[in-house]
């Protein structure tokens, strides 16, 4: 072998050792961290509640779920807002009439109207699933011009996980058009 076939030689297993040496340190750099299994839940009497909770679903990629009482609310609006006023007053936790596989979310963003300057009964007795321990929550709502009220603070006495992020506070009447708000909020939530 003369010098100059020596040196092109000695190039080549250079570059080949360092192609496999690349290779073996892309084998050993730590996968990325996976992305949090966030799930979207919501009740919507109304539907500005589901939008909203599309919009946010729609924005992370989560997996929606709608939370429905056994016995639906009357789809009159005074005998809905008779009803509620009085479940509210007397603590009511309405059944459910299914629940999703909590276990495979790490976390779980939860809507509810506004009702009574709380939340909707049946979203208070999904987020006081024990099954909810040790789940990342969040809370976001619609109202109909009173903002927030109680429901954040009722959010955080009542959720068995952590909280981890203000409400998001959507007026009604804009839910529908609330994808720029949602998808600011839900991706600000770091899962
Ligand atoms: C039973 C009932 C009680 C309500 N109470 C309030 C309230 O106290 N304050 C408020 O701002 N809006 C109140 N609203 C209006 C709803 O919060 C608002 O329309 C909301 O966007 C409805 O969401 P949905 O369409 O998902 O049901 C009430 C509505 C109903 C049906």
């Amino acid at each position: 072998m003369n010098r100059r076939n020596f040196l092109m030689n000695a190039v080549a297993l250079a570059a080949g050792a360092a192609v496999a040496g690349c290779s073996k340190a892309q084998d050993a750099v730590a996968p990325a961290p996976t992305k949090s299994k966030v799930l979207v839940a919501y009740y919507s009497w109304s539907g500005n509640t589901k939008a909203l909770a599309q919009h946010i679903a729609t924005a992370i990629g989560a997996d929606l779920f709608e939370i429905k009482p056994t016995k639906a609310y009357p789809s009159a609006y005074h005998a809905c807002t008779e009803q509620a006023k009085q479940e509210i007053a007397a603590g009511a936790r309405p059944a459910l009439a299914a629940l999703p596989d909590f276990a495979k979310y790490d976390a779980v963003l939860v809507g509810s109207p506004n009702w009574w300057g709380t939340l909707a009964p049946p979203v208070s007795t999904f987020i006081e699933n024990e099954a909810l321990a040790g789940k990342k929550m969040a809370l976001f709502q619609t109202h109909g011009g009173g903002g927030a009220q109680r429901c954040g603070q009722d959010f955080k006495t009542q959720a068995k996980g952590t909280v981890i992020a203000e409400p998001l506070i959507v007026s009604g009447s804009r839910a529908s058009r609330s994808q720029a708000e949602a998808a600011h909020w839900a991706q600000g939530l770091g899962l």
